[in-house]
């Protein structure tokens, strides 16, 4: 079924499906508007106008915009601006030397402190789960984002079925460590292989998904194939790719971000535009394809959805 976002609620008129739907860049562009402009235009046209604010809505599948009336970015966008420092640390080359990376066969092994442990090929989880679309905004804590349409299923279900025990508060993630296929890891000033973590409630919310797909096709390798994290309320280096493992733990797992640069990227990472990162503002952001930029979103929008998860905590501390 589909997410009824808490947040923001868009009039289902102003969705069409994807095949008759007119983006505002295609309106603009039809409109003889050159590209510039247009960007600017979109950047800053105002939000939609905020319907009865019922408290939930459902976006269809195959819309083409997020749930406050933002264009999706394109399939070309999305899969030429990529952080993947397993390959480089160069966005728009990843594309190109993650061409040849092979994802098949794949396997995830889910572990640590569960009653139900095992080892789950791509054929069992798509078997097993089946994926459903969500478009979500990806905010990426250098103050850039998407917005991208996901093809995946909730996390929650994979950790319900290996059955967590009492124990289990976290959730640890790692990439795959192949140094033959993944040569930015050669670069050794980096803690490989990529690790990431989730407190058990976050990993348990509706919006954690685990991605296989986006624009209803596989995931692309520079996006993370065959299966990534995708944590929409957070920044994006919690959305880790190629994930070979997942374990349930007891203590608040090492991140390679946190492990880094402890004081600039925190565990929780939450998209937070009052709190800044030590060499810069998080208050804007460029959304890719525009000019200018735009205000940032408490939790990146989806702050009805998310904010009881931190009742009670202080954000500049826990950031
Ligand atoms: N996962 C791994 N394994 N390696 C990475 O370098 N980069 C992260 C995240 N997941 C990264 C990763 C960062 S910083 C961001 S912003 C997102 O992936 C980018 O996802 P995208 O390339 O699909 O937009």
């Amino acid at each position: 079924m589909a997410y009824k976002f808490k947040s923001k609620p868009i009039d289902p008129s102003e969705v069409t499906p994807e095949d008759v739907y007119l983006s505002r860049r295609d309106i603009l562009k039809a409109m003889g508007i050159v590209t510039a402009s247009a960007a600017l235009l979109a950047a800053c046209a105002p939000d939609l106008p905020d319907t009865a604010n019922s408290g939930a809505v459902d976006l269809p599948a195959g819309a083409s915009v997020d749930e406050f009336g933002d264009p999706l970015n394109t399939y070309e966008e999305i899969t030429n601006y990529n952080n993947y420092y397993e390959f480089t640390v160069d966005k728009q080359g990843v594309a190109r030397l993650a061409a040849d990376f092979n994802p098949e066969p794949w396997s995830v092994e889910v572990s640590g402190l569960v009653n139900n442990p095992g080892t789950y090929t791509m054929d069992d989880l798509l078997g097993k789960f089946p994926t459903e679309e969500r478009i979500y905004r990806l905010r990426c804590v250098e103050a850039w984002s998407m917005v991208i349409p996901w093809e995946g299923f909730e996390l929650g279900k994979l950790l319900n079925q290996v059955e967590p025990t009492a124990e289990a508060k976290y959730v640890r993630f790692e990439t795959l460590m192949d140094v033959d296929r993944m040569p930015g890891q050669k670069q050794r000033f980096y803690p490989w292989p990529y690790q990431e973590g989730l407190r058990m409630d976050e990993a348990m919310h509706p919006l954690t998904i685990l991605a296989t797909g986006l624009y209803g096709k596989p995931m692309p390798n520079q996006n993370g194939a065959p299966i990534r994290l995708v944590v929409p309320w957070k920044y994006g280096f919690k959305s880790i790719k190629a994930i070979t493992k997942i374990e349930l733990v007891a203590e608040e797992p090492e991140t390679m971000w946190s492990t880094i640069a402890p004081n600039e990227y925190g565990f929780y990472a939450n998209v937070n535009p009052n709190v800044d990162h030590p060499r810069w503002s998080q208050a804007t952001e460029r959304r890719i394809g525009e000019i200018g930029r735009r205000a940032s979103r408490m939790f990146n929008g989806y702050e009805e959805d998310v904010a009881y998860l931190y009742e009670g905590m202080d954000l500049r501390v826990n950031y």
